[in-house]
């Protein structure tokens, strides 16, 4: 299962070529298929990285199964941050700096984004395989990507990857992690320290994960054309499959 870990790190393999592909290294069709995971590193500046630790060094925390859905609640095994201004606050700094990020745009076309949600995963603490809700009772958001902030340095707590699929993340502080909400996924336990995060879910403007894609290939494309003759073609193209495939 080796090859399938690695068909899953390369974003670059389209999920049809690496479910064939699977299905030659291991002898029968797998219905695990390549994830698209895209990893945003220094989203938030040391500064407000800072600031936001200090704040939660202080914070009242509550047991996480008060936000969990009946599948979630069978495995969710960890704290969140009591709500209340504090929590807003914190949550609308996550959002803001998610905002003005140049690289999360054009990857999650975002529609609507939940407030973050910030979790502390103390020694034995855990979140099972699970899948997520697909819309959220309280506000309707239909959860088509989910992202990981990371807010504790990795060198400080062992365990508590996040395991999409099979492939474990673990990011340096102030680095997030964007990928398909469809998946099943998992936070390992925490064995030493304290693994705090926020978490976050985005309604995307195009539903479909391989449409997305084509739109950040063209993305991608218009980018490196710079100043080039066909640009404007390509545009009209990229506008013209978004107008098609936009739900807004
Ligand atoms: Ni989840």
């Amino acid at each position: 299962m080796e090859l399938l870990a690695r068909a899953g790190k390369d974003a670059a393999w389209s999920s049809s070529r690496a479910r064939r592909w699977n299905a030659n290294a291991c002898g029968i069709v797998e219905s695990v298929r390549a994830v698209n995971i895209t990893i945003i590193r220094k989203l938030l500046a040391p500064e407000l990285l800072t600031q936001i630790n200090a704040r939660l060094g202080n914070a009242k925390w509550l047991d996480g199964l008060m936000t969990a859905g009946p599948t979630a609640a069978r495995v969710k095994r960890n704290l969140q941050l009591e709500p209340g201004p504090e929590a807003q606050e914190l949550s609308e700094l996550v959002k803001k700096a998610l905002l003005a990020n140049d690289k999360f745009p054009p990857v999650a076309l975002p529609r609507r984004i939940t407030p973050p949600l910030i979790s502390r995963y103390e020694v034995g603490m855990e979140y099972g395989a699970h899948t997520d809700d697909a819309v959220r009772s309280r506000d309707g958001i239909r959860t088509d990507l989910a992202a990981t902030l990371f807010l504790s340095e990795p060198e400080s707590y062992d365990g508590g990857e996040l395991v999409v699929n099979n492939n474990a993340v673990k990011l340096a502080a102030g680095d997030l992690v964007l990928y398909p909400a469809t998946t099943v996924h998992r936070v390992a336990p925490v064995t030493r320290g304290v693994r705090l995060a926020a978490v976050m879910w985005i309604q995307s403007l195009v539903r479909s994960q391989e449409q997305r894609e084509v739109l950040l290939a063209l993305h991608g494309a218009i980018a490196r054309l710079g100043d080039h003759p066909v640009t404007v073609s390509v545009e009209a193209v990229q506008q013209n499959l978004l107008r098609m495939w936009a739900e807004p």
